[in-house]
C-alpha cells in the first residue's frame, strides 16, 4: 500500500481533490527505460500528451529523453523546458500551418506526417521559410492493437497515417518535394497494449514496408514504432514499473534494421501512469434501494478516464483501517450519469472526511481535466514537497 499511515498524516489537511506524484517512482521508472532502451541502442521520445505538469516534464528531459509533441503549444513547452530541438518530433492528423511554421523555426527532429495534403503544406512552409523540414511518413499498417476501441489507431477505419494503397502517390509528391527530406517511417497502432503479440505483428509490418521503400531506391535512416506500452491498473504497488527490457527485446528481435538505421519509441503511458494518484475525500456516503453510494470531491472534471472508456483504476482508502469491506459505488459531484470512478468496489467502510486514493493515475488524468461545471483549477502536490 503507497498511501501508507505516515503518507496519510502528510496528505490529510490539504486541500482536496489534487494529483499525487512520487517523483521518487517517476525516476526509478525513467531510469529503468531509459538503460533498457540505451542497451539496445534505441532512441526514446516522452510523449508529452500523457502528462505535461512541470516537474515531470523536468525529471524526464533531465533523464535524456527526447519529446513527442501533438501541438504546436506541445512542442513550445518542450523547448521551454529544455528539451532538445534536435530530439523533438511532431505527430498528429492537424496540424495548423501556425503549428507548422512554429517547428520549422525551432529546427525539430521530424514532423510525423499524417497525409500527403499535409506533406504538400509543409514543402510549401519549409520553402517560404527558406529551410528544410525532416520528416517520417506516418503509415496506417491495419494493425489491430486489441485494446479499447477509443484508443486503438493502427486500422483501416482510423483517420491516422497514410493508408498503404496511397504509399506510391506519396513516395512520389516526397520525391518532388524540394523542401522536405523523407527521413524515416512513422507507426502508431494504440494505447495501452497488454498484448506483446501487437507488437510482433507491428514489426511485420514496418518490416515490410521499410522494404518497399528500399526497393524504390529510398533511404530510410528512421523507424519510429510509436508508443502504446501498457501498465498494470489492477496492481500499481506489485510491479509499478514496467517491463521494459521484455518490451524493447520484442523490437530488437523482430525488426530489421540496417547498421546505420535508428529505432524511436513515443512512450506515454508507461513512463508515467504509476507515479500519479488523484487523492480525494468523501463527501458524503448515503445509501439507496440497492446500493451503497461514496460521494467524493473529484469527478470526471478531474480523472476523466472511468466515463470516457469504462476505464478501470485501482481505488484505496487513504492510511490503514480496520473496518469491515463494503461494496460502494464510487461516484463524483458532476452532473452526469457517466461520473463513476467504480461500481460495487470493495472498500473499507468509510465516513465524510476520509481520503480515497485512485490509483496509476499519472498518465492521461491531469492533462485531459476540464472545467466543466466550473470546477476548480486542478490541484497537485509532488512527494518531496510534502
Ligand atoms: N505516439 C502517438 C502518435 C500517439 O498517438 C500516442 C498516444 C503516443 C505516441 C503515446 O502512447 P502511449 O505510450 O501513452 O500509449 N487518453 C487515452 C490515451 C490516448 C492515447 C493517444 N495517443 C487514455 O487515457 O487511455
Amino acid at each position: 500500500m503507497l498511501f501508507s499511515r505516515k503518507l496519510h498524516g502528510q496528505l490529510a489537511g490539504l486541500e482536496t481533490p489534487f494529483y499525487y506524484y512520487n517523483l521518487s517512482l517517476l525516476q526509478e521508472t525513467l531510469d529503468s527505460a531509459k538503460k533498457a532502451a540505451d542497451k539496445r541502442g534505441f532512441h526514446v521520445h516522452y510523449a508529452l500528451k500523457a502528462n505535461f505538469n512541470d516537474r515531470l516534464l523536468k525529471s524526464i528531459q533531465a533523464s535524456g529523453f527526447g519529446a513527442d509533441c501533438v501541438s504546436g503549444n506541445e512542442v513550445q513547452k518542450a523547448i521551454d523546458m529544455g528539451f532538445d530541438a534536435g530530439k523533438i518530433t511532431f505527430a498528429g492528423v492537424g496540424k495548423s500551418d501556425k503549428e507548422i511554421i512554429l517547428a520549422l523555426n525551432h529546427h525539430i527532429f521530424a514532423f510525423n506526417v499524417e497525409s500527403i495534403q499535409e506533406m504538400e503544406v509543409i514543402n510549401e512552409l519549409a520553402g517560404q521559410l527558406g529551410v528544410k523540414a525532416n520528416v517520417s511518413l506516418r503509415i496506417n499498417p491495419n494493425v489491430d492493437a486489441h485494446t479499447h476501441h477509443y484508443i486503438t489507431t493502427g486500422l483501416d477505419e482510423n483517420k491516422f497515417g497514410v493508408p498503404t494503397s496511397e504509399l506510391e502517390r506519396a513516395a512520389s509528391v516526397i520525391r518532388n518535394a524540394a523542401h522536405v527530406e523523407l527521413i524515416g517511417l512513422h507507426f502508431h497502432v494504440g494505447s495501452q497494449i497488454t498484448d506483446m503479440n501487437v507488437f510482433k505483428s507491428l514489426c511485420v509490418k514496418v518490416n515490410e514496408w521499410k522494404s518497399w521503400f528500399e526497393e524504390r531506391g529510398t533511404v530510410i535512416k528512421v523507424l519510429n514504432v510509436g508508443g502504446g506500452l501498457g501498465v498494470d491498473y489492477h496492481h500499481p504497488d506489485e510491479q509499478p514499473i514496467p517491463d521494459f527490457d521484455t518490451y524493447f527485446d520484442i523490437f530488437d528481435k523482430f525488426l530489421e534494421r540496417g547498421p546505420h538505421q535508428e529505432v524511436h519509441f513515443e512512450l506515454g503511458r508507461a513512463l508515467v501512469a504509476q507515479c500519479g494518484s488523484l487523492v480525494s475525500k468523501v463527501l458524503y456516503t448515503k445509501s439507496g434501494v440497492k446500493k451503497h453510494f461514496l460521494v467524493l470531491d473529484a469527478g470526471m472534471t478531474e480523472l476523466m478516464r472511468p466515463a470516457l472508456y469504462q476505464a478501470y483504476h485501482k481505488m484505496e482508502r487513504v492510511g490503514e483501517t480496520e473496518e469491515p469491506i463494503v461494496n460502494y459505488d464510487v461516484v463524483g459531484p458532476i452532473c452526469e450519469s457517466s461520473d463513476c470512478f467504480g461500481k460495487e468496489v470493495p472498500l473499507p467502510e468509510s465516513k465524510r472526511g476520509d481520503l480515497i486514493a485512485i490509483r496509476t493515475a499519472g498518465a492521461y488524468g491531469e492533462v485531459m481535466a476540464s472545467r466543466y461545471n466550473l470546477r476548480e483549477e486542478i490541484r497537485y502536490v509532488y512527494s518531496d514537497t510534502i
